[in-house]
């Protein structure tokens, strides 16, 4: 399939390591694809959906100790610890070589290895890269089919070029005549998701689930990636990216990062609730940006699919991507209808008669456990979504107008402001962050960080990626093209509790007034923390209940901010001499405006 030599001595080099039953180069083919779910299915790994009402699907129930990633085992070897950063748990590279080494010798035996070529962006995109996994797990393959472009394409362009290694095991050897069981994984203490971002490699051990597994996703596409976008000065994020088209018919792409759980993937599909205004979707989780010759910065979205989570996705929440999954899905940790359909919580009915649960027990709303494990997940072709942007595989990318930030702030945080420049929009992007309780998770009560939703996610250290996007501003081939930043925060509450703006469809009227602060024509207020919508210019037609909170929505309160600032100074503490002094230099001015 290739004469690529160094592809091929590396996967000979891991099966004498591996020593699986057989290697299998995937060619990425529909016959190949059936295939392996055909096989999945007569071992009892994989249940074929109901062929009229979920044609081409399967469904899965992972092993309950294996249902989500596990940032607590998730490493970065960098050889220097500081080039880790505080933010993320780092081992030394050749330690950690030497203990995989110790738990990959023989752990495919009995298995079959899998080679996957697959391509994180449209095949011979510029901004595009390949990488190869090799797996042990079929249920990996099935995935990076929906999730990447795989197969002999890719190793065709690959031609003798470079590719970013990336090794997996579910970590379960299987000895002569021994039984396989349905979600074959390695017990929790044993469960590496190792990044070596100095010879870019990624190593993955004994977890099979979602970006565990799935290693063109969190591992390559955003760890890795955001050390090769740093060195190369491109940027690699946890954003979504969709057109919005007003009623005029002019388009602008916009890139948005919110923490997971914010609704991004709702955000990205969004059903207007105001007439004329369209959206349309490139991706849902991850954005490789680089600048055009035209000095634009452009988007591509390195995947191929939505691995999107289940429960409380319905017609009502995101029609876009139930219609997404009607077909050509797997679903992973659902419930399982006795019709073989799938079904899950907040999905818009009642579950039926005799639904299964993720824990394989026939489900009972009374005793209080889900019919789907809240992690849940779809991945489904992004082809299948009916409101795909025409220009989503298209290789150039789609020029990007605004960049929005966001989380779930209760307080302190007005509906929509705008960054007065880059550098305060870098800062904007750095205190990202939603409120935690103490009661809710047993920390102190706060706002959880996750700075430009990369808290898990960013491959190096916090500190100088933050540095990373102040250089991309300051080298921009044409500083007035930059996009413009905007934060934005759907969860503003009254002092009763209740939120007070109507979020999902509604959110187009913040993205209307973005669109038009973009194109120069909406009206904002000066305060200190950036321009706030003037009162009066988010359109509320339709909604008129809302005006009486808008006045709230937008307040910028002085005493909160100072709380906020106070708790910003201990968050960039832990960053030392790798803060940029050009965010240290935005609470000052922030609270100088406010002294003025
Ligand atoms: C995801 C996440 O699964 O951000 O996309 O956690
Ligand atoms: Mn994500």
């Amino acid at each position: 399939m290739t004469s690529n030599q160094k592809l091929i001595n590396w996967v000979n080099e891991w099966a004498e390591l591996c020593t699986p039953e057989k290697v299998y180069w995937c060619d990425g083919s529909e016959e190949e694809n059936n295939r392996l779910l055909g096989e999945m299915v007569a071992s009892g790994m994989a249940v074929k959906l109901d062929e009229k009402k979920r044609p081409g699907s399967y469904y899965f129930q992972s092993d309950p100790s294996d249902v989500a990633r596990v940032e607590n085992r998730t490493y970065i070897c960098s050889a220097k610890k500081e080039d880790a950063g505080p933010t993320n748990n780092w081992a030394d590279p050749v330690e950690m070589k030497a203990t995989l080494k110790g738990f990959f010798k023989g752990c495919m035996k009995g298995r079959t290895m899998y080679v996957i070529p697959f391509s994180m962006g449209p095949l011979g995109s510029d901004i595009a890269h390949i990488g190869i996994e090799i797996t042990d797990s079929p249920y990996v393959v099935a995935n990076m089919k929906i999730m990447t472009r795989m197969g002999k394409a890719v190793l065709d362009v690959l031609g003798n070029g470079e590719f970013v290694p990336c090794i997996h095991s579910v970590g379960a050897p299987l000895e002569p005549g021994q039984e396989d069981v349905k979600w074959p994984c390695a017990p929790i203490e044993d469960k590496y998701i190792c990044h070596f971002p100095d010879t870019n490699e990624i190593l993955s051990y004994g977890s099979g689930y979602g970006g565990n597994a799935l290693l063109g996703k969190k591992c390559f596409a955003l760890r890795i990636a955001s050390n090769m976008a740093k060195r190369q000065g491109w940027l690699a994020e946890h954003m979504l990216i969709m057109g919005i088209t007003n009623p005029q018919g002019v388009k602008k792409y916009i890139a948005a990062a919110f923490p997971s759980a914010c609704g991004k993937t709702n955000l990205a599909m969004l059903v207007p609730s105001i007439p004329g205004w369209k959206v349309e979707t490139v991706g849902d989780d991850i954005a490789w940006m680089k600048f055009g010759k035209d000095g634009q910065l452009y988007a591509i979205n390195p995947e191929a699919g939505f691995f999107g989570v289940a429960p409380f996705t319905s017609m009502d929440t995101n029609q876009n991507a139930m219609l997404s999954a009607r077909a050509n899905t797997i679903f992973t940790n659902t419930g399982l209808t006795p019709d073989n359909d799938i079904w899950w919580e907040g999905i818009g009915y009642d579950a039926p008669e005799g639904t299964i649960t993720w824990t394989n027990e026939v489900y009972d709303k009374a005793s209080g456990k889900p019919a789907a494990h809240p992690n849940a997940r779809f991945s489904a072709p992004a082809y299948q979504c009916p409101c795909i942007d025409k220009d989503w595989e298209n290789p150039t990318g789609v020029p990007i107008a605004a960049i929005l930030f966001g989380g779930r702030r209760p307080g302190t945080v007005p509906l929509v402001y705008q960054s007065f420049d880059w550098n305060h929009g870098v800062f904007m992007g750095s205190i990202v962050g939603s409120e935690v309780t103490a009661a809710a998770i047993g920390l102190k009560a706060g706002v959880r960080r996750d700075p430009f939703a990369m808290l898990p996610f960013c491959g190096y250290n916090m500190g100088d990626y933050f540095g990373h996007w102040v250089s991309i501003g300051q080298n921009a081939p044409d500083k007035a093209k930059l996009p413009k930043i905007f934060n934005v925060n759907w969860f503003r509450k009254s002092a009763q509790g209740k939120f007070l703006w109507p979020g999902y469809g509604d959110n187009i009227r913040v993205l209307q007034w973005i669109f038009e602060r973009v194109a120069g024509t909406a009206k904002a207020d000066e305060t200190p923390i950036g321009f706030v919508p003037q009162l009066g210019s988010i359109n509320t037609t339709g909604i008129e209940s809302v005006e009486a909170n808008m006045a709230e929505l937008l307040t910028v309160d002085k005493g909160q901010w100072k709380d906020e600032l106070d708790l910003v100074r201990e968050q960039y503490a832990a960053f030392g001499t790798h803060l940029p002094k050009e965010l240290a230099n935005q609470v000052t001015a922030i609270e100088a405006r406010f002294e003025k």
